[in-house]
């Protein structure tokens, strides 16, 4: 029974967490922009939004932008005129926001409309001298004068933002200014469409604005090196060299050959979670989207640390302390079993840590390209990840399979048949009379259930 654990037990927890976290998040695509660069405080803005798949009208939209600004803005289109706004501003008590759909006309005050219904859901308000939208809203997809391409890879869109001053108004035909700064950006409708929900933002989506006046940001190289380099160790440890470790290990039998290249993974995952670390620590867009996160998925405003509160930071931590353990015990068990010959006990332990490590990992590669903002990538993973189990399913398969035959192999009947007693006379010496022959009632041929090859527990 023991003996079966592992590998069946390392494929099932494989296959359940990939089912998992492949649907964790709403799909949702985002934009954090950073026009002024670090100089301008006051610039900054993030918008995400999800395509709900269920039906032709709503979308689901997030967007955030500091409240010293008068109105914070963004819109659906390439340029103002025919493109369907909402103006976020103060509401009357100054405590939460009022938005308002409004069409644009041209160069010109864009016009409030009816058509479209906005429902502020919760998580709203102004948090931290920060206008937080969450929002529904219906009939957005057409209007009069435009339309989103709900199947665009690249819809254009616009934000703005009002001069320094306060607007406080229940009204959804407020008057507003000119706005001070305005640019335009993309999003991917296409890959932001699916479950309906409020759209969580991907904490990498950095996005240059091209015609805000003086308008240069998004240093997006810096970190995107950093993200890539961090992905990209994490998923050579857990797609490749983890794998190959427990194949190495049922194949050729060698606990050496096992150690060096877990060691050889799991140093890579340490070197991969400092790398995490830093790119989550760096002050730039990554935090400060991860504070966004924080805000909206939480509603705590006093949180201290916007950083490494992720669900992928917080499991990719226990996943390290889980591969030490597993490591550790690894190590300990195999050394009493160079001392006293026989299978420690505790390395059942390892039997456990080991595929946890292997399963929670592999699912949190897709939890952080989720994260970065990364769907292709999330998606490209998790087929690579279901190939790579069912080839590492199979080889320990047929590993185990041909073991067993071995030990059919070994059994007395077996021996018997190499060495030519069958039960008659032979041409090399005289038939064993004590031979029994098979079918009647002789020595039982021995089947594969009990038959198993001894765990391996060194
Ligand atoms: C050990 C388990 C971990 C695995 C398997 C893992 C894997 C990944 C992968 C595959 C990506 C996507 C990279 C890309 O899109 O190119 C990613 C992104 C990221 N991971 Fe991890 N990671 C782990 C642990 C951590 C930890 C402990 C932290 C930090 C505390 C962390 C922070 C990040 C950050 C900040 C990103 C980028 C998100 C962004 O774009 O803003 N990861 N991770
Ligand atoms: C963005 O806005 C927030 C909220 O006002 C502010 O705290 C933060 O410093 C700004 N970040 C950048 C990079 O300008
Ligand atoms: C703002 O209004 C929305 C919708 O009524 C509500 O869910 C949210 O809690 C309000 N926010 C604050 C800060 O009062
Ligand atoms: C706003 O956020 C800062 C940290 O970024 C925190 O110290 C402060 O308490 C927050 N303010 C409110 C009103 O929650």
């Amino acid at each position: 029974m023991l003996s079966l654990f592992p590998s069946k037990a390392l494929c099932l927890s494989l296959f359940a967490s990939l089912l998992l976290t492949t649907q964790a998040v709403v799909p949702s695509s985002s934009a954090v922009l950073r026009p002024g660069g670090n100089s301008d405080s006051n610039a900054n803005f993030t918008v995400a939004i999800n395509v709900p798949s269920g039906n032709s009208n709503e979308l689901y939209f997030h967007f955030s932008s500091p409240a010293g600004n008068s109105y914070a803005a963004f819109g659906i289109g390439s340029q103002m005129r025919g493109a369907l706004m909402f103006i976020a501003h103060a509401s009357e008590d100054g405590k939460n926001v009022t938005l308002s759909p409004r069409i644009g006309s041209g160069h010109s005050a864009p016009t409030p409309t009816d058509d479209v219904k906005i429902t502020l859901l919760s998580g709203s308000g102004i948090i931290n001298d920060t206008y937080v939208v969450n929002a529904k809203c219906s009939n957005c997809r057409s209007w009069s004068g435009g339309s989103a391409d709900v199947l665009s890879d690249s819809q254009s869109m616009l934000w703005a933002v009002g001069e320094a001053g306060e607007i406080k108004s229940n009204a959804l035909d407020a008057r507003i200014q000119e706005h001070s700064r305005r640019g335009v950006f993309n999003l991917d409708f296409k890959a932001a469409t699916g479950d309906a929900g409020v759209p969580v933002v991907d904490a990498s989506s950095d996005n240059v604005d091209t015609i805000g006046p003086g308008s240069r940001g998004g240093d997006g190289s810096g970190p995107r090196h950093g993200i890539a380099f961090h992905g990209f160790l994490m998923g050579a440890a857990f797609l490749v060299i983890f794998p190959a470790g427990l194949v190495l290990l049922r194949v050729f039998e060698k606990v050496w050959l096992h150690w060096a290249v877990q060691s050889f993974a799991l140093l890579l995952v340490f070197i991969g979670t400092g790398v995490g670390v830093a790119i989550s620590k760096r002050d730039d867009i990554v935090s400060y989207s991860l504070y966004t996160i924080m805000i909206m998925n939480t509603g705590l405003t006093n949180v201290k640390e916007p950083n490494l509160t992720h669900p992928h930071q917080i499991i990719g931590f226990i996943v390290l302390g889980v591969g030490l353990l597993a490591w550790g015990i690894g190590m300990t068990g195999h050394v009493m079993f160079r001392r006293t010959g026989k299978p420690a006990a505790i390395m059942l332990g390892h039997r456990i840590t080991g595929p946890v490590t292997m399963s929670m990992g592999l699912s949190n590669c897709i939890v952080g390209f989720r994260f970065a903002g990364n769907n292709r990538g999330a998606i490209i993973f998790a087929v690579a990840a279901l190939l790579m189990i069912i080839f590492v399913c199979t080889v320990l398969f047929f590993t185990r399979r041909r073991k067993m035959r071995k030990g059919t192999m070994n059994t007395p009947a077996a021996q018997n048949f190499r060495e030519g007693n069958m039960g008659g006379p032979t041409p090399y010496g005289p038939q064993s009379p004590s031979m029994p022959s098979y079918g009647q009632g002789g020595i039982p041929l021995a089947s594969y259930q009990n038959n198993q090859p001894p765990p391996v527990y060194r």
